[in-house]
C-alpha cells in the first residue's frame, strides 16, 4: 500500500476504494499456477468494477454471474457464452431468454428447467444446461441440510432418470456452493472429493460423462491477525487427482475474495473530532454507508460473544486492519464512527493509533471485495465514494470505467 499516494489522493476524494491492478493479477496468477486443474471463475458480485473485471478476465477468470446484469456486464468485456455460467435462484423467464445466448444457464430449480424447456421449445433449439444440487452431505461433512439453493440431489438424480421429460434441453453439468472462506485445506479438499463422488452419481444415472462441474468457491483469505494463508498447492494437487476421475470433465472453480478481496483498500477522511465524557471521537466520511462491512463487524460483536460467520456479510469481529494516513508519532486511543444519525455507524472502538486530525485519512484494508457493492450508499443521500483503479504503470484511473 503506498501511504503518500492514498494521502494524496484523500485530499481530492473524501472516501474512495482504490483497487490494485497488480495484486489482481498476481493473485489470479498464483490461483492458474497452483490450480492448473481447474479453470477459474470470478464471481461478479464481489467487485463488478469493469476494471477489476477486465483485469481478472484478462488473467484467464471466467465469470460466475448471479444476475442478467452481471451476465451481460462479462459478454460486453468479451467472454464467450462458455466462460459465463449464471446460476441464482430465481430467474425471472425474461432473464432466462436474455442471458440464453450469452452464457451458460445453471438452472436453480426443476420449476426452472421447466421454463428454460418453454423458451428451448419456443426457440425450437437444444440447450445444453447446467443443475445447481443441494447436495446429500454437507460443507463439513455430515448429511446435508434443507436450501432455498439448488435441487436436493436425491430429487435431482430422480428427475434427471425420466427421459424425454425436458426434450430441448440436456443437463450437462452440475452446480454446487455450500460455504464461502475456508481456509483449512485438507476441508475444502474432502469437500471436492465428495463433490466428484457425487457427479459419478449422476453421471451413471444420465449414462453420459458431465461436461462440466461446477465446485463452487470456499478459497478463504487471512481476515482476522491470527489467520493463515489457504494452502492453495495442496488443494491443486487434489484438484489434480480428482480430475483423473473425470477426466473429460471441465472442474470449474468460482473465486471472489480470493481474486479480489486483497486488492483494494478503503480511504475514508477525518471530518470532525471531538470528546464527549472522556472519549475522543473521530468522524469519518461515509463509512456505514461507504463500506459497510466494519460497521457490521461492530454490530454483530456487539451481540455476541462468539458469533458465528454469515458470509458475505460478516465474518469475524476483527477483519480489517486500520491505517491512520498522518505523519503523527504520537498514538491516541479513538473511536472512528461515521456521520449517519445511527449509532451503528461505527468502525472501531478504543482503538489506538497515530494522532488524527481534520483533513488527515483512514485506510482500511480488505476492501476489493464484498465493499462497495455491498454498502447501502443511498442511505442519507450522501456522495458515494469513488472508485478509483491503480494500473501496474502507477496511473489512477475511474475504476467504474
Ligand atoms: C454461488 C457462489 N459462488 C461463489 C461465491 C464467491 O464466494 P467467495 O467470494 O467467498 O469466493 C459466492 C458468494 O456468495 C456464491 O454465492
Amino acid at each position: 500500500m503506498n501511504k503518500a499516494l492514498l494521502r494524496e489522493l484523500s485530499q481530492t476524494y473524501p472516501s474512495f476504494y482504490l483497487y490494485d491492478e497488480a495484486t489482481l493479477a498476481q493473485r489470479s496468477d498464483k490461483l492458474r499456477r497452483d490450480l492448473p486443474a481447474a479453470e477459474l471463475l470470478y464471481s461478479v458480485k464481489c467487485n463488478p468494477a469493469p476494471a477489476v473485471l477486465r483485469t481478472l478476465f484478462a488473467h484467464g477468470l471466467g465469470s460466475d454471474a448471479a444476475s442478467l446484469g452481471e451476465v451481460e456486464c462479462s459478454a460486453r468485456l468479451g467472454l464467450k457464452p462458455h466462460q459465463i455460467y449464471y446460476s441464482t435462484p430465481g430467474k425471472s423467464q425474461a432473464d432466462l431468454a436474455a442471458a440464453l445466448p450469452l452464457s451458460t444457464l445453471v438452472a436453480d430449480s426443476l420449476g426452472e428447467l421447466d421454463r428454460i424447456q418453454a423458451i428451448a421449445a419456443g426457440l425450437g433449439k437444444p440447450v445444453a444446461v447446467g443443475l445447481r444440487v443441494n447436495p446429500d452431505y454437507s460443507f463439513g461433512g455430515g448429511k446435508g441440510s434443507p436450501s432455498k439453493f439448488g435441487v436436493d440431489e436425491e430429487q435431482a438424480l430422480e428427475a434427471l432418470a425420466q427421459k424425454g421429460r425436458w426434450p430441448n434441453v440436456t443437463v450437462v453439468g452440475l452446480h454446487v456452493h455450500l460455504r464461502s472462506q475456508e481456509l483449512h485445506a485438507p476441508t475444502l479438499a474432502a469437500y471436492y472429493e465428495a463433490l466428484v463422488a457425487m457427479a459419478l452419481r449422476f453421471q451413471s444415472v444420465l449414462g453420459r460423462e458431465l461436461e462440466f462441474l461446477n465446485l463452487g468457491s470456499g478459497l478463504g483469505i487471512p481476515y482476522a491477525p491470527e489467520d493463515g494463508e489457504l494452502d492453495t498447492a495442496a488443494l491443486g494437487a487434489t484438484l489434480g487427482a480428482l480430475k483423473a476421475k473425470l477426466p473429460r470433465t471441465r472442474l470449474l472453480l468460482e473465486t471472489g475474495r480470493y481474486a479480489a478481496g486483497p486488492s483494494g483498500v478503503y480511504v475514508t477522511q477525518v471530518m470532525d473530532k471531538k470528546v464527549s465524557q472522556g472519549k475522543t471521537f473521530v468522524i469519518l466520511n461515509a463509512t456505514l454507508n461507504g463500506f459497510l462491512r466494519p460497521s457490521l463487524a461492530q454490530l454483530v460483536k456487539g451481540y455476541s460473544a462468539n458469533p458465528a460467520p454469515c458470509e458475505p456479510l460478516f465474518t469475524c469481529t476483527d477483519p480489517f486492519r486500520i491505517l491512520a494516513l498522518t505523519d503523527a508519532g504520537e498514538t491516541e486511543t479513538v473511536t472512528l464512527v461515521g456521520s449517519l444519525c445511527t449509532a451503528a455507524d461505527v468502525v472501531a472502538k478504543d482503538v489506538n493509533l497515530p494522532r488524527l486530525e481534520v483533513g488527515d485519512a483512514v485506510a482500511l484494508t480488505h476492501a476489493g471485495s464484498y465493499a462497495a457493492t455491498l454498502s447501502p450508499v443511498l442511505f442519507s443521500s450522501q456522495v458515494p465514494p469513488a472508485q478509483l483503479f491503480l494500473t501496474r504503470e502507477g496511473q489512477v484511473l475511474d475504476a467504474t470505467l
